[in-house]
């Protein structure tokens, strides 16, 4: 039974027949599934990886049941434990997409699990279905996935999203990164130490100007409200980079904004019209390659 807890977990050969598959649901293949269920429960909030899950599933011809604020309105709120939800959803669904908001626990919930799960953000843990998406959207925005330059911008320390992109670029040659945030919110050494064994190089700064000059791909992110102690400390950080057209401007040519959404205000909407803005595609992308992803842990 294959389930998608970590980034770490997949190999280029896996990765490159998740994107063709992706790409042919794009040009039109759907309605592979029948007689199967979708469970999606949501410890956390979410508008994009909730919606285009249950979206690819309806596609694929499956039908899906969900709890869409399961800390308030699942038997979590009666402190139920998750192995326990889960041991009851394995009796319900094919299949369960599950957002937490601690790290490890869609791991302990797979751990008794007899349906494949996938991991749609745990905390500050990992988010690889997010860098999957962002994966394909490289590929079909720039045409390859070697050989490129990417910066990421904002909360290094608390996102998930670009911690599990850079599990997945592990995977890739001749690949350099630049890490842009505040002292404060700098990548965390797991992720550096496993870049380093990768033979990734990667660069730290506190300059979006100079972080952005020489990038193919220049990946956004918010401050991670919900992660801090106390209102102060978020708003100490929050707002310290903005990308404005101006800085789009003296971007390369060739190269592409991404963003995983939700924006705050690190991305001026005068931004939106760039040709090199490519977030709400980006969103869009997303449900082709969680198509990909059901038939995969599916198969
Ligand atoms: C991200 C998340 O939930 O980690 N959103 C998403 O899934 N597209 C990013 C974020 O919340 O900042």
């Amino acid at each position: 039974m294959r389930h998608i807890i970590g980034a770490e977990q997949f190999t280029r050969r896996t990765l490159d027949e998740l994107m063709k598959s992706a790409r042919s649901f794009e040009k039109g293949k759907q309605n592979i599934i029948k007689d199967k269920i979708l469970a999606t429960l949501f410890y956390e909030p979410s508008t994009r990886t909730r919606l285009s899950f249950e979206s690819a599933f309806i596609r694929l011809g499956g039908s899906v049941i969900s709890t869409e604020n399961a800390k308030e309105f699942s038997s979590a709120a009666k402190g139920e434990t998750v192995e326990d939800t889960m041991r009851v959803i394995n009796h319900y669904a094919d299949v369960a997409v599950i957002r937490h908001c601690d790290a490890g626990m869609v791991a302990r919930a797979a751990a008794v699990a007899s349906i494949p799960v996938i991991n749609a953000g745990d905390g500050p843990g990992q988010h690889p279905t997010q860098s999957l998406l962002d994966l394909y959207t490289i590929y079909r925005e720039l045409g390859h996935l070697d050989n490129l330059h990417l910066t990421l911008v904002g909360d290094l320390k608390h996102g998930r999203t670009v911690r599990s992109l850079c599990y997945l670029l592990g995977n890739y040659t001749n690949i350099s990164l630049t890490f842009v945030s505040p002292p404060e919110l700098a990548m965390n050494d797991d992720i550096k130490t496993h870049l380093s064994e990768q033979g990734i190089t990667f660069h730290e700064t506190t300059s979006l100007e100079d972080g952005i000059k020489d990038a193919d791909v220049v990946y956004m992110t918010r401050v991670q409200k919900e992660r801090f102690r106390s209102d102060e400390e978020y708003q100490a950080l929050k707002g310290r980079y903005v990308l404005t057209r101006a800085l789009v401007d003296s971007m390369k040519e060739k190269s592409i904004i991404m963003h995983p959404l939700p924006r705050v205000d690190e991305i001026q909407e005068a931004v939106d019209t760039s040709p090199k803005a490519v977030y709400f595609k980006q969103a869009a992308y997303g449900v082709y390659m969680r198509m990909a992803i059901l038939k995969y842990v599916l198969e």
